[in-house]
């Protein structure tokens, strides 16, 4: 395939998992500067497309699905991509234990059928793979930097594992520049609304509207470095604009417990989160990942990488979105 800034042209990224919490803000990123932005979009009896409602028509769409061989394969020679962002994924943990071998085909399998795309179509590109804390689960030592031992605690965690070696095996095999960004939990107003942050978020607004009295749990005492998506983005991208592919943790370096962001979130309407919160043990895990906190002085010192964003910034602005939703009391 023929290099597409030779000719002066704008430089091309493929984002799979653009309609995602990350591809949304990746695709947001791109675009400022100066980008021409692919995304794979795979087909849906109604498409997702609400969080890049504002980009649609600056986005170009290819049709594909990591499931599909020969589609990523189009998706390549068609958006000729110098760089490749694989955010695409099954990417809810307790979904994982339901549908483990969805999970694996997505998340695991996927990546290599994209791999091999690469090698076969664009071997001169540069692929960002999103790896995640998650693969750090039963941590042996904090803070989990990039020379942590893996020890996954569901089969989210356990596709992801394999995806990583996938991505590292494929650089040094076949020398392609593929980069695995291990990042911890981030999250922003566009967060699925099953995850905790955006679902504890909603529950605040929705009491504090009186919508709702109470909102119900699982395990309060996890513990979690959550950070902004929007200060993630940068890193996948600061990535692959080293001289080197490599592997870099993202993280905060600080952790909290889900009652901590509780009683952040509750605190933002003036609110007592203990006359709110209840717990059920349905919401608990087969296997728990009891505590994340990163160690990011890798991305630092080589990519120049800081959040900006901080926790109570982000719990204030996704309680506040949840707010201006509902409209005025
Ligand atoms: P997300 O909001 O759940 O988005 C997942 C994206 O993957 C959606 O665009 C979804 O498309 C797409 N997708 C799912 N299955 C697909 C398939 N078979 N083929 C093509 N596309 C498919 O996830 P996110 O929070 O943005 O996370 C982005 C990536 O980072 C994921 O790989 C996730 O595992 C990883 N990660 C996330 C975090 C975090 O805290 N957010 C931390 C570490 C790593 P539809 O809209 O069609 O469903
Ligand atoms: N979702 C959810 N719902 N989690 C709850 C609840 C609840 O009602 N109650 C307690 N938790 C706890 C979970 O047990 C977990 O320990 C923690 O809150 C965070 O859960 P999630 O927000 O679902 O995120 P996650 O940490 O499992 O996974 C996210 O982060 C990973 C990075 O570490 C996802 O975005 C993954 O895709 C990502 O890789």
């Amino acid at each position: 395939m023929s290099d597409p800034t030779a000719s002066g042209e704008r430089r091309r990224a493929l984002v799979t998992g653009i309609t995602g919490q990350d591809g949304s803000y990746l695709a947001e990123f791109l675009l400022e500067r100066g980008y021409e932005v692919y995304g794979l979009l795979r087909r849906s009896s109604s498409p997702s497309l609400d969080r890049i409602e504002h980009l649609v028509e600056r986005i170009h769409f290819v049709g594909g699905d990591l499931l599909d061989q020969s589609s990523l394969v189009r998706a390549i020679q068609e958006s000729r991509p110098c760089e490749i962002y694989n955010l695409a994924a099954q990417s809810f943990v307790p979904t994982s234990f339901a549908e483990p071998v969805h999970t694996a085909e997505v998340n695991a399998v996927g990546v290599v059928r994209l791999l091999e795309a690469m090698r076969q179509v664009a071997p001169e590109a540069r692929m960002y793979q999103a790896s995640t804390s998650e693969m750090f689960g039963k941590v042996r030592t904090s803070p989990q930097n990039e020379k942590t031992a893996f020890h996954p605690r569901s089969p989210y965690g356990v596709s992801k594992v394999y995806a990583h070696w996938a991505t590292v095996n494929h650089r040094e095999a076949f020398d392609l520049f593929t980069c695995s960004g291990i990042l911890f939990n981030h999250e922003s107003p566009r967060r699925g609304e099953e995850f905790v942050t955006q679902k504890v978020a909603r529950s605040v607004a929705r009491i504090e509207r009186g919508l709702d009295s109470e909102v119900t749990l699982g395990n309060l005492d996890a513990r979690r470095d959550w950070g902004h998506a929007a200060d993630y983005v940068r890193a996948m991208w600061a990535m692959l604009q080293e001289d080197e592919p490599d592997d870099f943790v993202i993280a905060t370096g600080t952790t909290r417990t889900v009652a901590e962001l509780c009683e952040v979130a509750f605190g933002c309407v003036g609110r007592d989160w203990r006359d709110h919160v209840r717990t059920d043990p349905a919401f608990l895990r087969p296997a728990e990942v009891e505590l994340l906190v990163g160690d990011a002085t890798k991305s630092r010192e080589v990519l120049g990488w800081e959040p900006e964003i901080s926790f109570e910034e982000l719990v204030e602005e996704m309680v506040a979105a949840h707010l201006a939703a509902l409209g005025e009391a």
